[in-house]
């Protein structure tokens, strides 16, 4: 009974975080869908200053066979910690 209601206490505690972090569908940790929202469109680039093209189309398909299959955007990508990031 105890053990029920302290689970009850840490889950609303965390839904409670992360509803604040993340408006929602809240999530603990930005997943790949996250990302890939924005950069999972294939038009998703930036023409810099100097007329340069920068491709910022990036998915899971990306990591899929490399060894960073099982990794995901935030793994490496640790600095995005909000959306929309900077
Ligand atoms: C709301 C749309 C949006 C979402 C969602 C989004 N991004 Fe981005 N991202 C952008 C835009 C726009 C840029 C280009 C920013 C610029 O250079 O002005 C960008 C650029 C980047 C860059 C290059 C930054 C640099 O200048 O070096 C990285 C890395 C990146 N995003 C990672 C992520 C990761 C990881 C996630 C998921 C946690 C994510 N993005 C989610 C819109 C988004
Ligand atoms: C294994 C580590 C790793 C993973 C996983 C990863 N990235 Fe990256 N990403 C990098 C590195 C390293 C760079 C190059 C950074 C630079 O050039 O400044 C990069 C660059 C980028 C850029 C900028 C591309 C450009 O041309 O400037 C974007 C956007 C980006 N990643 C988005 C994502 C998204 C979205 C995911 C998840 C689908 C993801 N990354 C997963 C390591 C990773």
């Amino acid at each position: 009974m105890r053990r029920t209601s302290l689970f009850a206490v840490i889950a609303a505690a965390l839904l409670g975080m992360s509803a604040l972090l993340f408006p929602p569908p809240a999530e603990a940790r930005i997943s790949l869908e996250k990302c890939t929202l924005c950069h999972g469109k294939t038009e998703f680039r930036k023409i810099l200053v100097d007329g340069k093209i920068r491709e910022l189309f990036v998915t899971a398909d990306s990591l899929k066979g490399s060894v960073h299959e099982k990794k995901t955007c935030v793994d490496c990508h640790f600095d995005v910690s909000e959306i929309p990031h900077r």
